[in-house]
């Protein structure tokens, strides 16, 4: 018998920074192993077309399950054909919110608020600057229902040459906490005493 596939959802909703998305898509489309389940809001097309160019139906989905955004009778917005675990990467400020207060407008939310009422995975990346008191305690909101929160700060200690090594810093954080094993994580490398002459 064939072991099931894992059956991770993406979300893309309308926050800047869909390269993150993409990224994490064409990471994650490397491993046969993932049934991966995409969905995007209407302020995620929107920043697509925007960010990127590209329309919804331009990205690469080969071998990927693409539901409709306002599909509320997909798979994924039931508990009992749910995924492991959600990505909602970038996150807006609008879909937080929305999640916090268990509104589920469209399919982004729906799916998000079955990972939290059956206690599956719900990996929450949002990006504004800065945070107004409303979404910070819809963050905090979020973290007291079981999501991780995990904002869209890339990591400098890398020393990123590129935007993609950037983009990277957080897309390996997410592989992670999705308990992908994948080898091209990057890690950090503590040198054991620090610089030589850290006074220099
Ligand atoms: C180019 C562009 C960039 C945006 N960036 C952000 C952002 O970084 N964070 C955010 O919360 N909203 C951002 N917005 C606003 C959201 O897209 C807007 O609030 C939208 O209604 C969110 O809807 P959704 O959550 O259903 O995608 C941006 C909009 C545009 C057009």
């Amino acid at each position: 018998m064939q072991t099931p596939r894992r059956r991770i959802g993406l979300a893309l909703t309308g926050a800047s920074g869909v390269a993150y998305f993409l990224r994490t898509l064409e990471r994650l489309r490397a491993f046969p192993e993932l049934e991966l389940h995409l969905v995007a809001s209407e302020g995620g097309k929107r920043v697509l077309h925007d960010e990127e160019n590209m329309k919804w139906g331009d990205i690469n989905t080969e071998g990927c399950v693409v539901h409709g955004t306002r599909n509320i009778g997909a798979s994924i917005a039931s508990g009992s054909n749910g995924l492991e675990s959600l990505v909602v990467v970038p996150c807006s400020m609008s879909s937080l919110s929305a999640m916090a207060i268990g509104m589920a407008e469209n399919l982004v939310h729906r799916a998000a608020a079955v990972q939290l009422k059956e206690g599956r995975t719900l990996i929450v990346v949002p990006r504004e600057t800065p945070l107004s008191l409303i979404s910070l305690r819809a963050m905090v909101t979020l973290r007291e229902a079981g999501a991780v929160i995990m904002p869209a700060s890339p990591g400098f200690y890398h020393q990123p040459q590129t935007v993609t090594d950037l983009v990277d810093s957080v897309v390996d954080r997410i592989i992670d906490h999705l308990e992908v094993a994948d080898q091209a994580v990057r890690r950090w490398n503590p040198t054991p005493t620090g610089p030589p002459n850290p006074q220099a």
